[in-house]
C-alpha cells in the first residue's frame, strides 16, 4: 500500500470516529457553584437536576424535584428539570398550517401534541458549548428538518449562569436555518422551597404578575378567549397561599397566564413564591408575554432522588413562555421565527431566604 493510500485510510476513518462521536454525545453532569448556591444540570435534555440553597438559618436543601439516573430522565413523563421545545405546551389536533403548507405532528396528549412531541428538545442529547464551573454552562443543539414534524432546520442553545449572590440567568436562542418555523422554549423545572422532599406546596405564597388568562377547553386547548382573573381561582394578583383556592378548581392549576408587561424585550417581574416555613423566596423575571402555571397534578408516587417519593402537589413549575396553541390563533401573540430572526428568551431567578 503507497504512505498516500494509508494516509488517506487512516484520515477517513479519523473521520468516521468524529462522525460516530457525534451521533453518540456523552450524556454527563456538570456543577455550577458560588459559595453555598449549588447546581447540577446534565445535557440530557438541557435540565436542571439539582439546586441547592440555604434557608433563614443558612440550612441547605435541594429545592427542585428530579431523579437519580439518566435512565429515568429517560423514562421520565413530568419532564423534570429540561428545556422543552421545539414548541413548548399544546398545539390543537396536532397541527398548523404556515406559508399555505399544513404540517402534522406527533399525536402524544389527547389528540394535540404536547411539549415537542415524543421526542422534543427534553428528550435529546445537547451539546456542551462550554462550561466554567463558578460561572456558566452553555448547551447547543442543532434541531434537523422535518424533526418531530417541524419546519426547517432550527439551531438552539441555552445557557445557564450564576450572578450575583443566588441568582440564575438562563438565555435561550434559537435561529431558524432556512424555513419560518414555531418557536417555544420553556424551562421546565418543579420548584418547593422547603426541599424536594418536604411534601407539599399548598402553603407556598404566590404572587402572579399577570391579570388575564387563556381558558381552556376540557383537553386543555384554548378556547381563544382572553378573560380577567378577577373573582376567579386564578387571580394571584396579591399574594396568597397556592392552596387556598385551589379546591374550587376541578383539580390543579395548569393555566397560561397573560403577563402585565409592556415591553416584550424587557426582563420584568413574572411571578414571586415564599415558602414561609423555610422563609426561601424566588422571583422570576422574563422578558416572555406568558407564563404557564401548573401545581404538578399529575405526580402520582413518582420515585424521585435520594428516595424521595413525590405525590400530587409536590412542586410547581414557572413557566415562562408564549401562549398555548399560539400557531393556530392568529390574534395570539406569533411565535413564528423566520430565517435570519432570533428567538431569544430570557429568564432570571432571584433566590433570597429571610
Ligand atoms: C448530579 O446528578 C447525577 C444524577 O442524579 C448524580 O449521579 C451526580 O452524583 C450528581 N452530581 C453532583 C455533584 O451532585
Ligand atoms: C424505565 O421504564 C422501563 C419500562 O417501563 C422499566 O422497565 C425500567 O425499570 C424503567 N427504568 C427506570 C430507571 O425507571
Ligand atoms: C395513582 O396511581 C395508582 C396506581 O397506578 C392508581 O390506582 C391511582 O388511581 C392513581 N391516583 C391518581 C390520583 O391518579
Amino acid at each position: 500500500m503507497s504512505k498516500v493510500l494509508l494516509i488517506l485510510c487512516i484520515l477517513s476513518g479519523l473521520l468516521l470516529l468524529a462522525q460516530a462521536h457525534d451521533h453518540h454525545k456523552k450524556i454527563k453532569f456538570y456543577q455550577l457553584e458560588r459559595e453555598n448556591f449549588k447546581l447540577n444540570l446534565t445535557n440530557y435534555g438541557a435540565t436542571i437536576i439539582s439546586v441547592i440553597t440555604p434557608d433563614k438559618h443558612g440550612k441547605l436543601a435541594d429545592i427542585v424535584l428530579g431523579y437519580d439516573s439518566i435512565d429515568s430522565y429517560k423514562n421520565d413523563t413530568c419532564y423534570f428539570g429540561a428545556i422543552i421545545g421545539r414548541v413548548a405546551n399544546r398545539i390543537g389536533g396536532a397541527k398548523f398550517t404556515l406559508d399555505g403548507k399544513t404540517y402534522k405532528l406527533p399525536v402524544n396528549d389527547h389528540g394535540n401534541t404536547l411539549h415537542g412531541g415524543t421526542r422534543g428538545f427534553s428528550d435529546v442529547v445537547w451539546s456542551v458549548e462550554s462550561h466554567k464551573k463558578h460561572s456558566h454552562v452553555t448547551f447547543s443543539y442543532d434541531s434537523f428538518e422535518n424533526e418531530e414534524g417541524f419546519p426547517g432546520k432550527l439551531k438552539v442553545s441555552v445557557t445557564y449562569k450564576l450572578v450575583g449572590k443566588h441568582n440564575l440567568f438562563v438565555k435561550m436562542i434559537a435561529k431558524a436555518v432556512d424555513k419560518a418555523t414555531p418557536v417555544n422554549l420553556a424551562q421546565h423545572t418543579y420548584w418547593n422551597l422547603r426541599g424536594h422532599n418536604s411534601g407539599d406546596i399548598l402553603s407556598h405564597i404566590v404572587q402572579i404578575f399577570g391579570s388575564h388568562i387563556t381558558p381552556v377547553d376540557e383537553v386543555l386547548i384554548p378556547t381563544g378567549e382572553i378573560i380577567s382573573v378577577k373573582g376567579t381561582p386564578y387571580d394571584f394578583l396579591e399574594p396568597r397561599k397556592i392552596g387556598s383556592k385551589i379546591h374550587d378548581l376541578p383539580g390543579l392549576y395548569d393555566m397560561n397566564y397573560v403577563l402585565d408587561r409592556s415591553f416584550q424585550k424587557h426582563l420584568s417581574k413574572s411571578v414571586e413564591v415564599r415558602d414561609p416555613v423555610s422563609g426561601r423566596k424566588m422571583e422570576l423575571w422574563s422578558n416572555q408575554l406568558g407564563l404557564q402555571f401548573y401545581t404538578s397534578g399529575q405526580l402520582n408516587a413518582t420515585k424521585g432522588k435520594d428516595g424521595a417519593i413525590y405525590h400530587k402537589y409536590a412542586g410547581i413549575a414557572l413557566e415562562t413562555q408564549g401562549f398555548p396553541d399560539s400557531v393556530n390563533y392568529p390574534y395570539f401573540p406569533s411565535q413564528i421565527v423566520k430565517p435570519g430572526e432570533i428567538y431569544e428568551h430570557v429568564m432570571l431567578y432571584r433566590l433570597t431566604a429571610s
